[in-house]
C-alpha cells in the first residue's frame, strides 16, 4: 500500500528539528530507521539526508494514526505531520543532533513500503563490502556515507570557485581519444566505424590541456575523470577524478603558490585549519635519504640518519660488507621504545623488514648499563658513543638498522618507519593541525631506470621538463637528470603532481631519445602533438590532484569506495550493475571483433 503526498509538503529536514521549535507543527520525510513499541507509546526514528528525529505515536492522543504505526517496518518511506515537544529529561539523547525533542504525530502516510533490508542501514552495520556495494543505494542512506558526499560537494564547488576568480577557464577534454602516457594500462573501446582501431579512456587529459595552452586559453582547469586499468588498492580506483590545471607563463614557484592558495582555502573551508604557509619543500633525495619514501608521513619523526661513517670500521660484519660493496648504513631512533615495544614486537619488526627484502634488522636498545642488543658486542666504545652522538640517543631509546643498497635501505627502514610509528602509537588523531602535514617533493628523477626491460623509463611522464642544467646530460647520462616536477604529499599520501612541461622539439626529441623511442614510434603515439609544439608554445606547467584522495583524507576515511558514489571493487568491477559483463554476438560482429577463448597474459 502506498499513499500519495498530496496536501503535504516537507517543512523541514530531520536534524533542523529542535528546541526552537518547540510547540510548532512540523512536516518531515523520509525513511524509517527503527521502530520500538513500548506498550502504548511507538517511537519511530525518521532519517533522511541530514540524520534522524524520534517521532512518537500516542494511543491517547491519536489512536487511528497510533493503529496506522504498528505496520511500519525498516525502510519504509513516510510522510509525518505533528508536533515538536521537549523529550522528558531521562530520555534526552545527547548523541543525537535532535536528542532533546521529539515529534508528536497527528499524520502518517506511508509513501512506499520496502522489502527487508540485506542488512540494517546505520553507521555500525557489520556487512561485507561486496554486499554494500551490491545494494550501494541502501549503502548510501547511511548518515555516515552521505556526510562524504556532502563534504566532496563543497570541495567540488570551492575547487570550481577558487580558479575560476584566479582566471582559470574550465574546458572538457574528450573522453574517446588515443593512449596518453600516465604509465599506467589503458581501457580500450572498440571503433565501430573503423574495425580494428580503438580509443582509449584517458588516464589523464595531460596532451589535451597542453594543447589548451598552445591554443593560447593561458589557465585551464577541469574537475575529470581519469581512466587507469592498474592493480587496485585502497587508495586506487580504476575510475577516478582529478582537479586538472595548467597555466602558460609561469615557472614552478607560480603553480606552488596557486596550489598553496587552493589547498589552504580548502583546509580552511572545510576543517576550519590554517596550514602554515609555505608549505614545507624537501627534495626527492632528501626525502629517501630521510624517510625511505617520496611521500613521506611527516607527522611523526623516527627520520633515518647515515650511520655509515661512524660504523665503516666497527667489526659488525652487516654494516662493513654493506659500506663495502657500494651500499649504506642508516638508523632510526625510536624514542622510548625500549619499554613500549615487547620481545615479540621487536622479532615481528625483523620479519618484517626480512619479508621487504632486507638481510635483517639489527636494532639496539640504550639502557642504564650501555647498548644492549644482538651486535652490541661488535662496537667499541667509541663507535658506541658517536653512534649515541649522531643518533641523539638517550636511554630508553631502540636504534633500528638497515644496511644494504641505498634503495633497498630507503625501502625497508620507510615500512619499519611507519610500522613503529603506529606500534608506539605516534599518530595523532582527530581535526588538528598535528593530524595533517602537507608537504612538496620537488626535483625528481626525470627517468627510472626498468631493469626487466633494460631501458630508462619517464618517473612522471615524457612532457616534463628537465631543470635546464641537466639538459645536457639528457644522452650521456640520464640517471642524473632532475625534472622540474612537484607532487603533494598529505599524511604519507600523493595527493597531487605535476610539472614545468617541454615547451620546444628540440628538448621533446631530446627526452623522447632518452626513454629510447624509435622516431616511428614518436610519430604513431604522439605525432599530433610534436607538430603542434612546432607552432608557438608557450613555456607552462600544472598539476592535477586527485580529488577523491583528498575527500577521503579530509573525511578520515579509510578508503576511496566511501567518497565515491558507485565505486569499483578491487576486481575492478561494479557488484550494483554487475558491470564489466559479456555482450551479444550482433554487437560484437557490429565491432569486428570475436572472442578467442582467454589465455593467461603471460603466455601472450
Ligand atoms: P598523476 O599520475 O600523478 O599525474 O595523477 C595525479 C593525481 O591523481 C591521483 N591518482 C589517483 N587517484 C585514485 N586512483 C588512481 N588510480 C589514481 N592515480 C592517480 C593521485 C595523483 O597525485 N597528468 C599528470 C598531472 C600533471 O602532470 O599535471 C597526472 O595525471 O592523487
Ligand atoms: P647475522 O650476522 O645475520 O646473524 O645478523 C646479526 C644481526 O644483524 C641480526 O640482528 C640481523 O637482523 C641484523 N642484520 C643482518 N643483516 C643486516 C642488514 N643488511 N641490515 C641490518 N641489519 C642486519
Amino acid at each position: 500500500m502506498s499513499e500519495s503526498m498530496a496536501g503535504l509538503k516537507r517543512s523541514h529536514y530531520c536534524a533542523d528539528i529542535n528546541e526552537n521549535l518547540l510547540d510548532q507543527e512540523v512536516t518531515i520525510m523520509g525513511w524509517v530507521q527503527h521502530r520500538r513499541d513500548h506498550g502504548g507509546l511507538v517511537f519511530i526514528d525518521l532519517r533522511d539526508r541530514t540524520g534522524l528525529v524520534q517521532t512518537v505515536f500516542n494511543p491517547q492522543e491519536d489512536p487511528a494514526t497510533h493503529e496506522k504505526s504498528h505496520d511500519l517496518r525498516a525502510e519504509y518511506v513516510l510522510a509525518l505531520r505533528g508536533r515538536v515537544r521537549r523529550r522528558p529529561q531521562d530520555m534526552v539523547n545527547p548523541k543525537l543532533l535532535t536528542g532533546q525533542v521529539e515529534v508528536f504525530i497527528r499524520e502518517l502516510r506511508v509513501l512506499n513500503e520496502a522489502l527487508t533490508p540485506p542488512f540494517v542501514v546505520d553507521d555500525h552495520a557489520d556487512v561485507t563490502e561486496n554486499v554494500r556495494l551490491r545494494y550501494r543505494y541502501l549503502d548510501l542512506r547511511r548518515p555516515q556515507v552521505l556526510k562524504n558526499f556532502t563534504l566532496r560537494h563543497q570541495v567540488a564547488k570551492l575547487t570550481r570557485d577558487y580558479f575560476s576568480d584566479n582566471g582559470f577557464l574550465e574546458v572538457e577534454t574528450p573522453v574517446l581519444t588515443k593512449s596518453t602516457p600516465e604509465g599506467a594500462r589503458d581501457y580500450l573501446v572498440p571503433s565501430r566505424l573503423s574495425h580494428g582501431s580503438f580509443f582509449a579512456l584517458p588516464q589523464s587529459p595531460q596532451l589535451f590541456k597542453q594543447l589548451l595552452m598552445m591554443g593560447g586559453l593561458d589557465r585551464y582547469c577541469q574537475i575529470v575523470k581519469c581512466f587507469r586499468d592498474e592493480d587496485l588498492r585502497a587508495d586506487r580506483q580504476p575510475e577516478f577524478t582529478q582537479v586538472d590545471l595548467e597555466m602558460s607563463f609561469v615557472n614552478q614557484d607560480d603553480v606552488i603558490g596557486i596550489l598553496e592558495g587552493y589547498i589552504s582555502l580548502v583546509f580552511r573551508s572545510i576543517l576550519n585549519l590554517n596550514p602554515p604557509l609555505p608549505f614545507p619543500r624537501l627534495t626527492y633525495d632528501e626525502s629517501l635519504a630521510r624517510y625511505g619514501t617520496d611521500r613521506p608521513d611527516i607527522r611523526y619523526g623516527l627520520e633515518m640518519v647515515d650511520v655509515g661513517e661512524v660504523l665503516a670500521s666497527s667489526k659488525a660484519q652487516v654494516f662493513v660488507e654493506a659500506i663495502k660493496s657500494g651500499g649504506v648504513v642508516r638508523a632510526i631512533r625510536a624514542p622510548g621504545a625500549a619499554s613500549k615495544l615487547s620481545r615479540k614486537q621487536l622479532d615481528d619488526l625483523v620479519a618484517l623488514a626480512i619479508s621487504l627484502g632486507a638481510k635483517g634488522l639489527a636494532w639496539l636498545r640504550l639502557t642504564n648499563e650501555g647498548f644492549q642488543g644482538p651486535l652490541a658486542k661488535f662496537l667499541s666504545e667509541t663507535e658506541k658513543e658517536a653512534l649515541i652522538k649522531v643518533m641523539e640517543a638517550q636511554v630508553g631509546d631502540v636504534l633500528f638498522f638497515g644496511a644494504d643498497l641505498s634503495e633497498m635501505v630507503a625501502h625497508v627502514l620507510g615500512q619499519i618507519r611507519s610500522k613503529l610509528a603506529s606500534e608506539l602509537e605516534l599518530l595523532p588523531t582527530g581535526q588538528s593541525l598535528d593530524n595533517f602535514k602537507l608537504l612538496w617533493v620537488t626535483d625528481f628523477p626525470m627517468f627510472e631506470y626498468n631493469s626487466d626491460f633494460r631501458r630508462w623509463e619517464a618517473k612522471h611522464h615524457p612532457f616534463t621538463a628537465p631543470r635546464e642544467q641537466d639538459i645536457e646530460f639528457l644522452k650521456s647520462d640520464p640517471g642524473k637528470v632532475k625534472a622540474l616536477a612537484y607532487d603533494l604529499v598529505l599524511n604519507g599520501n600523493e595527493i597531487g603532481g605535476g610539472s614545468i612541461r617541454i615547451h620546444t622539439p628540440h628538448v621533446q626529441n631530446l627526452v623522447f631519445e632518452a626513454l629510447g623511442l624509435e622516431k616511428e614510434q614518436i610519430r604513431d603515439k604522439f605525432g599530433f602533438f610534436i607538430d603542434a609544439l612546432a607552432y608557438g608554445t608557450p613555456p607552462h606547467g600544472g598539476c592535477a590532484f586527485g580529488l577523491d584522495r583528498l575527500v577521503m583524507l579530509l573525511a578520515g576515511a579509510g578508503s576511496l569506495r566511501d567518497v565515491i558514489a558507485f565505486p569499483k571493487t578491487q576486481k575492478a568491477s561494479c557488484p550494483l550493475t554487475e558491470a564489466p559483463g559479456p555482450v551479444g554476438d550482433r554487437q560484437l560482429l557490429e565491432l569486428g571483433l570475436r572472442l578467442e577463448e582467454s589465455k593467461p597474459p603471460d603466455s601472450l
